[in-house]
Parts: C-alpha cells; structure tokens; sequence
C-alpha cells in the first residue's frame, strides 16, 4: 500500500477498487453485484466497510440498490449525470497503472489505433470478409466434435498439437512435394506465434535477422519486442527477395543470425520467387549456416495453376528452414490456428512452445483436421481463391483510376492485399500517414506503408486488402482515397 492509500478511508479505497473493476470490465447496467457478506470476505474488511463503500458508489449514481436483490450497476446515462466522484475513482484506478509501462514505438501505436478502432470501408487488415469462409460448416463441426469428444474440453492439453492435425498438415504438404514429419510439427495459437517461435530458437536478443523490405509489419515489431535488428533485403514485387542483395550483406559480412521470408504470396507484395530462386536461396544460406525461417502462410492462396513449393521444400534433407504457416488467412480466421516445422531445431522450437503457451486448444484442431481429411479444405480454397482473384482485381482497376497519374500499384501472384506506391505531388514526397489521417476521420481504414519497414521507408506507399467483395460502397471509397491520395503531401 502506498502512502496515498494510507491517507484514504478504506471503505473508499474499496469503493475505487470497485468502480475501476467496473469500469475496465466494461460491466453492463443492470449487473449484479457480489453481496455485502462476499466483498467484505473478498477484500478482508468488515462488513460495514463493505456496505459503506457501496453506499457510497450509489450515492454517486454508479450502482442502485434494489430492494432484498442487492446492488446492481447503474444505467450509464445515470452514472454520468449523477457522477461527482468520477474523477476520484477513476484516480484511484490510474494510480493502479502508474508504475510506467515500456513506451511502444510509433509505428505500433498507428497500427493498434487501426485494429482497434471500427470503421466503416476496411481495406487495412490482411484477411477476407466473414462470409468468404466455411463458418457454419465449422459451427456444426465444432458442436459435433465438442459433443462427442468430451476430453477435447474437458481435459488437459498435452503434446505439441492434435496428432490428426499434424497428419493432415504433413499430408497436405506432400501434395506440393514438401516433406514435413508429424513429430517436427508444433501447433500454435496463430502463424504469429510460430514466427515467434521461429525466432527465438535461432536467434537471441542483440542479433541481426535479415528480413525483406517491405515486410509484414508484426515481424518487424516482434523483433523490436525480442530486442533483435532487422536488417532490410530487397524485395521485388513479382520475384521476392533479393537473394544477390542477401549475398552481397552476408559476404560482407554482416553479422546475419537469421533470414525471415514470406515467399509464397508475400505481404505485402504478394510476390512468389522461382523454384530457382528458392533453390539458390537454401544453397547460400547454408553454405553461410544460417538459418532460414519461412512464413507460408499465403502459400495456399496463391492463383497460380499448381500451389507453389515452399522454400523448404528445397531443403527437406537439411533441416534448416524453419517452416511456419497457419489457416487465419485461408480457412477460420477466428480460430487462431498455426503450426511450425522446426527443422533441426525442432526440439527447441517444443521446449520455447512449452513453456510460452504449453499447448493450443485442441477442439479447433480437431475440426479443421476433419474438415482437411474430408476434402472440405479444397473446395473452399479453390472458391475463395477464385473470389480473391477477382477482387484483386476490381480494385486495382480502381485505384488505377481514381488514384493519382504515375501510382503504381502490384499485380500480385497471390494473398490477400494490394500494395500502391503514389507518385510526387509538385515535386513533394507524398505521405501515407498524412493520409491515413485523413481517411480514418471519413471512416475508411488502410494500412500506411511506413509500417512495412524501418526508418520512415515507405511513406509513399500503402496497402490495401483485397479480401471484401467488390461493391458500389468499395468504390465509392476508394476513389475517395484516390482524391485524398492527390493531395497528401509531407507537412513542412
Ligand atoms: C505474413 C503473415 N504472417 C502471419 C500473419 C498472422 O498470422 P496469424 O493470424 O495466424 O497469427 C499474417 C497476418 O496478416 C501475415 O501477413
């Protein structure tokens, strides 16, 4: 207790401990409160200390009491009319947080107040509308499953994931000649954590992990957060990472730990390299024996004829790529479902996993392990991936058009979003971020391109995703972010 809370009455210190649970739990009108008998117990004072705290909440129109029911949370309109000591109690809750908190970068505050936020026309996030997945083939599934497998909930998760799943995911790979062994596979909540993983089993806080540029901004600040240095190779919109500019920094002897690449249908370029080029990228990196970590997750959302092959698959008898991928993009969203190969550094990838989440929950992998056995997966793909297509691109001939002359924007070979590149206005750099600005107070959201790299790269650039269906209101906003766009210059 500090010496502030000294100088305050308990029953009050209690009543701002209560209004603060209140008001961060976002506690609906009408919810019950605990009775004066259980906060007094709950907090170790006396009863009367409880009842004074409460009385004091609902003479300041917090909660109400009713008669022989308790206390309830009062109708917000009430609380904020009545409300007096507001202030007071909401600084008893500031007091809570006032031991300071890391400052996060800038470029992550931009893109939480883009996640967060609601906004009306969504070209921000990487990901397709609701009604691009099987949602009600999962709800069925997952009740069937629920039901008939009590111990999917009802008991402990142990193992590295649902060995259905991980049969399923190395049967899969085998379609595009990609060896992965069941017992390498980690399931993880989401292909972020298997990046996470990924990462720390190659490389420690200090080092320096190559990455292309641009790149998937949550890579960037994942390695902030692992205290680790991106160091920026090219990427090309069509053929992905320079693997000459890769040789360049490593016979030069920059201190490369590791490599991260997303090949197939990178973010935010939507690039697939060659075979060739996959292949002369293993061979460097081994000769250098450095590790290579491979994000596939848009590997499935490729258009071209045949899935392309992952760079692993160029490396099968290695063992050093570490391969992560996921279905957030192409199948459940919502389920948070990734997975990790680990190569030879299998064994560390299942301790670091242990002991970062132990296990992911197992009901989820059992429905999408069925939905993969049944063939489920591959219609869906083969109609999602058409639906992506097309949508790509209806809305680069929009931003073709409405966008200012000399934008040039990628034709992807695969994933979910566009990447544009606006030209000078007036012989001035144009900026994303001026624009974001802009957008967002007329309720349409995108993604700034100066969160894809380091240093203020890409402020000229943005991207876009591609993943709603095509409507008269999508391009009605893009051809207002087109206008904005012509006019979004970098304040002087
Ligand atoms: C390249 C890349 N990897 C990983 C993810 C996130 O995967 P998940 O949602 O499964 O954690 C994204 C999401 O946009 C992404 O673009």
């Amino acid at each position: 207790m500090d010496s502030a809370e000294h100088d305050t009455p308990l029953y009050l210190q209690l009543a701002q401990r209560l209004w603060a649970g209140i008001e961060q739990a976002a506690m609906a009108a009408g919810t019950r409160l605990p009775s004066v008998r259980t906060l007094a117990a709950q907090h170790g004072v006396s009863m009367s200390t409880a009842l004074q705290a409460l009385r004091w909440l609902e003479t300041r129109g917090h909660i109400e009491a009713r008669p022989r029911s308790g206390y309830f949370v009062a109708p917000r309109a009430r609380r904020s009319k009545r409300a007096s000591g507001v202030g007071e109690a909401k600084a008893g809750s500031a007091g809570r947080w006032s031991k300071p908190v890391p400052e996060i970068d800038a470029q992550a505050r931009d893109h939480l107040a883009i996640a967060g936020a609601p906004t009306a026309v969504r070209l921000d996030l990487a990901s397709a509308e609701t009604s691009l997945y099987p949602v009600e083939r999962f709800s069925v599934l997952l009740r069937r499953l629920a039901y008939q497998h009590r111990d999917l909930v009802g008991s402990h998760v142990r193992g590295t994931g649902y060995p259905a799943l991980r049969a399923q995911i190395a049967r899969q790979a085998m379609r595009y000649a990609c060896e992965l062994d069941p017992e390498e596979l980690v399931v993880t909540n989401g292909c972020v954590e298997a990046l996470n993983l990924a990462l720390r089993a190659v490389a420690r806080p200090g080092d320096v992990v190559a990455v292309e540029s641009p790149t998937y901004f949550a890579l960037l600040q994942m390695l902030r957060a692992l205290e680790m240095r991106a160091y920026p190779i090219p990427c090309k919109p069509r053929t992905g990472i320079d693997v000459d500019a890769l040789r360049q920094a490593l016979d030069d002897g920059v201190p490369i730990k590791a490599v991260v690449t997303v090949a197939n249908g990178n973010n935010p370029l939507g690039s697939v390299p060659s075979d060739a080029a996959k292949r002369s990228l293993v061979e460097l990196l081994r000769e250098h024996d450095v590790p290579l970590i491979e994000d596939d997750i848009f590997g499935d959302l490729c258009f071209g004829e045949t899935r392309p092959r992952p760079v692993r698959a160029f490396d099968d008898a290695h063992g050093n790529v570490l391969l992560c991928g996921g279905f957030s993009k192409s199948l459940c969203p919502g389920l948070r479902l990734g997975w990790i190969a680990g190569g030879r550094f299998t064994e560390r990838v299942k301790a670091l996993k242990y002991t970062t989440s132990m296990a992911t929950a197992e009901l989820q992998q059992a429905a999408v392990a069925e939905l993969l056995a049944t063939g489920g997966y591959a219609l869906h793909l083969r109609r999602l991936k058409a639906a992506l297509k097309s949508q790509q691109h209806a809305l680069r001939e929009a931003v073709l058009r409405y966008f200012p002359e000399g934008t040039e924007v990628t034709d992807p070979l695969g994933g979910l979003v566009l990447w544009a590149k606006l030209p000078e206005i007036d012989g001035r750099m144009p900026s994303t971020r001026v624009l974001f600005e802009q957008a967002r107070a007329e309720g349409i959201s995108f993604t700034p391109g100066h969160l894809f790299g380091e240093n203020g790269a890409f402020d000229d650039c943005l991207r876009l995703n591609a993943g709603n269906r095509w409507t008269s209101e999508l391009e009605a906003a893009v051809r207002r972010l087109g206008e904005l766009a012509g006019r979004t210059v970098v304040p002087i």
